[in-house]
C-alpha cells in the first residue's frame, strides 16, 4: 500500500510587494536595504504579504479547496488534515481544527505539525505513514503561514527574507506506487542560531516575540542537511540523482538552492524555483512551489519528484515521490 499525491492547491494574499517597495516601506523608519542587496544575496525579488485579518486558516482554506477540487474530492471524504504552520490563528485549538470547521470535513481528525520551515515535508511523511498504517485514507495536509507577523521590520538581515502564504496536496491510499522514501530529522542542539524565544507567561508575552536568525550558520547548516537528506531518500528508493525529473527545496535563498543543487551535481534546469517571486514562506514554500510547477505545466503525472524541508529546531527532511 501507497499514499499518493492526487491533487495539489496553493494561495498567496493579494498584496505583492517588490523589493523596492520595501525598500521605501523601511526608509521611512530608517531602516536602509535595496533591491540590489536583497536580489544578489537571496534571488528574492519580491514576497505576498497577508491583510491585517487574514490568518493561517484563512490562507489555508484557499489552497486546500484548490487542491481538493483538482483531486475531485469532497471535504467529507478527508478522514485526517494536518497542517504545518508556525504561525498558527491561536496557542490552540490547532489551526488544522479551525480549517476542518471552515472547509466543512466532517469526517476528519486534525492536527498540528510544527517543524518550522521542514513542517510541510514532517507532515507529508506522518501523513504517509498514517495510510500505509492502515489509519487514514484520504488526506489533506497544508502548509500555511502569516510569517510576516513575527518579524522585526527594524532587523533588515531577516526582515526582506520571508513572506506569506499556503499550500496544499490531497493524499490518497494507493497501490500504485506514490511516497517512495521519506526521511526526517532534528538537531535541538542549534536551537538558538533560529528562533522565535519568546513565551505566554501569566497573560504577557515574555521574551523576544520577534524572530532571531544567524544568518550565516543557518546557511552552513541549511546546505549540508540539505545535501545528505537528499542522498538519504535516493538511497532508501534505490535511486540515482539522474533517475529524478524535478528537486523542489525549501524556498529560503536562491545561493542555498544553487549549492544543494551543486553537491547533488543536479541540474538546475531541473530544480523548482519560486523563491524569487514568493520570498520564504517558511512550511507553506513547498507545496506553494510544488502546485505552481503542477499548475504551469513544467511537472506532470507520473514524474519523479524529490521535496526537502530545512529549518528551525534544527529541522530538516525529505520526501520522494512520484507524482
Ligand atoms: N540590506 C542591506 N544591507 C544588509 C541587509 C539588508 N537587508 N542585511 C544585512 N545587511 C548588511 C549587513 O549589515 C552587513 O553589513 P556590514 O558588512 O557593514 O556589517 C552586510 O550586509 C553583510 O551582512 P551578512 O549578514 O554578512 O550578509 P550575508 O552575505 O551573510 O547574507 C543572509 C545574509 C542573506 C541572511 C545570508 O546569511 C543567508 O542567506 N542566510 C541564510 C538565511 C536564510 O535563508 N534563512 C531563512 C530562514 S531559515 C530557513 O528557512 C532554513
Amino acid at each position: 500500500m501507497y499514499s499518493k499525491i492526487i491533487g495539489t492547491g496553493s494561495y498567496l494574499p493579494n498584496e505583492a510587494v517588490t523589493n523596492d517597495e520595501l525598500a521605501a516601506r523601511l526608509a521611512k523608519d530608517g531602516v536602509e536595504t535595496s533591491d540590489e542587496w536583497i536580489r544578489s544575496r537571496t534571488g528574492i525579488e519580491q514576497r505576498y504579504l497577508a491583510s491585517p485579518n487574514q490568518t493561517s486558516s484563512d490562507l489555508a482554506l484557499f489552497a486546500a479547496q484548490n487542491a481538493l477540487e483538482m483531486a475531485e474530492v469532497l471535504p467529507s471524504e478527508i478522514d485526517l488534515i494536518i497542517v504545518a504552520t508556525t504561525s498558527p490563528d491561536m496557542t490552540f485549538p490547532s489551526t488544522a481544527c479551525l480549517l476542518q470547521a471552515k472547509i466543512g470535513a466532517d469526517n476528519a481528525a486534525a492536527f498540528d505539525v510544527q517543524a518550522v520551515c521542514s513542517g510541510f515535508v514532517y507532515a507529508l511523511t506522518t501523513a504517509d505513514a498514517m495510510i500505509r498504517a492502515g489509519q487514514a485514507k484520504k488526506v489533506l495536509v497544508v502548509g500555511s503561514e502569516v510569517f510576516s507577523r513575527m518579524l522585526d521590520w527594524k532587523d533588515r538581515t531577516s526582515c526582506v527574507l520571508f513572506g506569506d502564504g499556503a499550500g496544499a496536496v490531497v493524499l490518497e491510499a494507493s497501490e500504485e506506487a506514490g511516497i517512495l522514501a521519506s526521511r526526517i530529522h532534528s538537531n535541538g542542539r542549534l536551537s538558538s542560531i533560529l528562533n522565535v524565544s519568546s513565551s505566554i507567561q501569566g497573560g504577557k508575552v515574555v521574551g523576544n516575540p520577534f524572530m532571531y536568525m544567524d544568518g550565516q550558520a543557518v546557511f552552513k547548516n541549511a546546505v549540508s542537511a540539505l545535501g545528505d537528506v537528499a542522498q538519504e531518500v535516493l538511497d532508501a528508493a534505490n535511486m540515482s540523482a539522474e533517475q529524478l525529473d524535478w528537486l523542489i527545496p525549501h524556498q529560503a535563498n536562491l545561493r542555498i538552492i544553487a549549492a544543494t543543487a551543486k553537491r547533488l551535481d543536479f541540474p538546475m534546469e531541473k530544480v523548482v524555483v519560486t523563491v524569487n517571486q514568493h520570498g520564504n514562506t517558511s512550511a507553506a514554500s513547498v507545496p506553494l512551489a510544488f502546485d505552481t510547477a503542477v499548475r504551469d505545466g513544467r511537472i506532470s503525472k507520473g514524474q519523479t519528484v524529490l521535496v526537502q524541508g530545512v529549518g528551525g529546531g534544527f529541522t530538516w527532511g525529505a520526501n520522494l515521490f512520484r507524482f
